[in-house]
């Protein structure tokens, strides 16, 4: 319950109030084409699938830090105080619970607002009991858990990860490489409820935890937002890409002093998140199979923890890239972002979507919500997909396929074979149809 759920929390109060906007969110704002361009069905998304409304919902949660959600909210400074006295009650009224927190992953953050219990398993225990107990105080139906707690130093993948039983018995003997975000993940598993990750560290992306979903059948989804910097280098070099220009480095920078970047000062936190940025750019450019283009490329990402700039991240990209006979040319992106403005739309989106995902019966690994991470979760024998278009494509032919309407290509071939008659003149593909000998000159 930091600057992003706080954010996250204050702009749905105030987009209920009809204060403000819910500008970013695809679930509230977008609209989806079905059937032919032609019939003009565009409804919004919101209006084609049966998703939870705003007025629905409910939020609790936990922290390490005892604040109610309205002075997290004016610590962080993202939304101006003038705007959060029109719902300073509701945000006064959000208490965190105790957090299972151990200084020991988050080496930054005093968090004093902790359960004092030794044992992981019992860790566990408590936070699914939070979860009953709040489902039961408000009445609710359905939950789902999103992790947007600080990210936590780096682990690798060890074999109590590897199984549910390896797992558990970790839990029982305080294995180390237990963190705190995999007991609450392990909790949300366990009661059932969809859960996701927007946090680099590993979080439920363990054998051990997909096993557990899949036998719950529970969706879960992760890991980190795609929010400043890397949203926009997935949405510029598929272009470069796509017009096969080459790569020789992509230098991206980045000052932040919200209490995030305090945390991602720590060398092993920022390790999570340096491996998080890094991996967008091998995916989506395909070193192997364009050696000429990308073979060789230099990529470094950068983050600086600085005060004065809060929660205004500013972002600076240099690309060197290369064209026709190889000669060079240069892309410079200037992003002045705001974190948890980019962020509090993710948020919403992945609660709403998540909560539809296990009413459809969807369980396990969600790749069709690639588009909201940095680091997509998916089958572990496959790549993930990077490409934002991609996922936005993804995305939208699920929420048609789960309703029941045509998948779209947009190849629109199929527009020319049902020309009217002497409406023009005969289509490329109705020639290759046809197996015409294809002739050069
Ligand atoms: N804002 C963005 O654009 C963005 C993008 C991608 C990922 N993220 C990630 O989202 C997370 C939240 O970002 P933020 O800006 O809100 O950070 P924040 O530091 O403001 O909030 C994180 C909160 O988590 C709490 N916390 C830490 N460990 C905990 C634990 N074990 N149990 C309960 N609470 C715990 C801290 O007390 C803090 O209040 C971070 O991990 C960040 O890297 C943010």
């Amino acid at each position: 319950m930091g600057a992003v759920t706080s954010t996250f929390l204050a702009g749905v109060a105030l987009v209920k109030k009809g204060i403000g906007r819910p500008f970013g969110s695809l679930s509230q704002l977008q609209t989806i084409r079905l059937g032919k361009r032609y019939e003009g069905r565009n409804p919004l998304i919101k209006d084609f699938i049966p998703l939870a409304e705003l007025s629905d919902l409910v939020f609790g949660g936990w922290d390490a830090l005892g604040r109610n959600l309205y002075e997290t909210a004016l610590q962080a400074g993202v939304l101006p105080e003038n705007m959060l006295q029109h719902v300073r009650g509701e945000l006064e009224g959000v208490l965190p619970w105790k957090a299972v927190f151990d200084r020991q992953y988050v080496r930054n953050l005093n968090g004093t607002f902790v359960k004092e219990i030794p044992n992981k398993m019992k860790q566990a225990q408590a936070l699914i009991q939070d979860i009953e107990r709040f489902k039961k105080e408000q009445g609710l139906k359905r939950l789902v858990i999103l992790w947007c707690a600080s990210t936590e130093i780096h682990l690798e993948r060890s074999p109590v990860h590897e199984s549910l039983g390896a797992f558990e018995k970790g839990l029982e003997e305080n294995s180390p490489e237990i963190p705190p975000s995999m007991i609450y993940a392990y909790a949300a598993l366990q009661t059932k409820t969809p859960y996701a990750n927007g946090a680099p560290n590993l979080g439920a992306h363990i054998p051990a935890l997909w096993e557990l979903a899949e036998k719950n059948k529970v969706p879960i989804a992760g890991r980190d937002f795609k929010t400043g910097q890397t949203m926009m280098k997935t949405l510029v070099a598929p272009g470069l890409k796509m017009r096969m220009l080459g790569l020789h480095g992509w230098y991206s920078t980045n000052i932040l002093g919200n209490l995030d970047g305090e945390v991602l000062a720590d060398p092993l936190s920022f390790r999570a998140k340096e491996k998080s940025k890094i991996s967008v750019l091998d995916t989506i450019l395909e070193p192997k199979m364009y050696p000429e283009l990308y073979g060789e490329y230099c990529h470094k990402v950068r983050i600086d923890y600085y005060p004065p700039r809060g929660d205004a991240k500013e972002g600076w990209d240099n690309i060197d890239l290369f064209g026709w006979l190889g000669l060079p040319m240069q892309i410079k992106i200037n992003f002045l972002c705001r974190d948890s403005i980019l962020a509090a739309p993710i948020v919403l989106d992945l609660a709403l979507f998540l909560d539809l995902a296990r009413r459809a019966g969807l369980s396990g690994i969600q790749e069709w919500l690639s588009f909201y991470f940095k680091s997509p979760m998916c089958r572990p024998d496959l790549e993930p997909e990077h490409d934002l278009f991609i996922q936005h494509l993804k995305l939208k032919n699920t929420l048609r396929l789960l309703m029941g309407e045509e998948v779209l290509d947009h190849s629109g071939l199929d527009y020319y074979e049902e020309l009217p008659p002497g409406a023009g003149t005969a289509p490329p593909a109705q020639l290759l149809n046809k197996a015409t000998p294809f002739q050069t000159s």
